[in-house]
């Protein structure tokens, strides 16, 4: 595991779970020091056992943390110039065999990956926050990467109870962050053209579509409705909908202002330590409730 701050932690966390041996470098020794124990309160919050910290290994180079890895993810800043940098050392000192994953939100793998003097045994996984509570990991193919590789990574993915998903092309954003990133772009088109506040937006979401979304995809719903009235949608709203091909103004100037979110108290909405620790807590009740049942209905898939 290369980088340990969220992500990694906890994609470290869910291997050594399900019985890997996890070895885990970052470039930040404070980050390293205190991911053992960051693991382990995750770990008590969520009932599950301790023994998995045996299977930690905390290494303070690079070179050594990947020297007899059969797989290696990298969850460093996304900085495609750091990415691209990380993979040359990570391709000189891993094992030949070692199939080699990044878990960037958006940045083309093929991107990151095109130095590399043998390109077919890399690949994305791209993990969703928390990695030990959301199921999907999407494994994106490049037009590099050998079949069993993708095949390899997947039946990993699996054996750890993970949904993984096959990215059959290497296109930014790849499936979720494209969905995800369609609707905020409206969202925030929506507060921006005065149509309502970004109160009212995360409400209209959480009390509509939003409900039935975790059991009732798109396309699903889009059949279950018609094709036919989806058309016919479609022929009337699609032009009425953002598409600037760029970031929002509304959000370059909240930006430009210092109106960063929850980091800095302020951003498209006012938030206080409270505010932000009841948000966090009812996440992430939510998500467990989400686990809980999964795991009720399919017990092969605990831990
Ligand atoms: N945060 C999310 O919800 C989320 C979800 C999916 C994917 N991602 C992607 O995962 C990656 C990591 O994101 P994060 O949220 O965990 O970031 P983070 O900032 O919490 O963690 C990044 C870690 O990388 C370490 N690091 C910096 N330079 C390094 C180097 N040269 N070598 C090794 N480690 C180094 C940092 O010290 C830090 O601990 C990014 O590519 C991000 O886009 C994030």
């Amino acid at each position: 595991m290369i980088g340990a701050g969220l992500m990694g932690h906890g994609i470290a966390q869910v291997f050594a779970v399900h019985d890997h041996t996890v070895t885990i470098f970052d470039a930040n020794p404070k980050v390293l020091d205190a991911v053992r124990s960051r693991i382990q309160a995750n770990l008590h919050r969520l009932g599950e056992d301790a023994s998995a910290l045996d299977r930690l290994r905390i290494c303070p180079a690079l070179e050594q943390a990947v020297a007899g890895a059969d797989f290696v993810v990298e969850a460093a800043p996304e900085d495609l110039k750091l990415k691209r940098q990380l993979f040359a050392a990570i391709e000189a000192a891993a094992p030949p065999a070692a199939i080699l994953a990044s878990n960037t939100s958006v940045i083309p793998i093929t991107q990151i990956m095109a130095e590399l003097a043998d390109r077919t045994r890399c690949l994305g996984t791209h993990w969703w926050n928390p990695p030990f509570l959301v199921p999907l990991v999407e494994v994106i193919e490049t037009q590099w990467t050998a079949p069993e590789v993708v095949a390899r990574t997947i039946a990993l993915h699996q054996a750890i109870g993970k949904t993984a998903v096959h990215v059959k092309r290497d296109v930014a954003g790849f499936v979720g962050n494209r969905l995800q990133h369609a609707l905020w772009r409206e969202a925030i088109a929506l507060v921006e053209q005065g149509v309502c506040d970004a109160q009212t937006i995360d409400t209209v979401i959480k009390a509509s579509f939003g409900r039935r979304l975790a059991v009732l995809g798109p396309l699903e719903n889009a059949d279950l409705v018609g094709t036919d009235l989806t058309l016919a949608i479609h022929r009337i709203v699609l032009g009425a909908i953002d598409s600037r091909p760029y970031p929002s103004p509304y959000l370059e100037k909240l930006v430009a202002e210092g109106c960063l979110g929850m980091k800095s108290g302020q951003g498209f909405r006012n938030w206080n330590t409270e505010d932000i620790a009841a948000l966090e807590a009812r996440v992430t009740r939510h998500l467990r409730d989400a686990q809980r049942h999964d795991t009720a209905e399919n017990p092969a898939s605990s831990p």
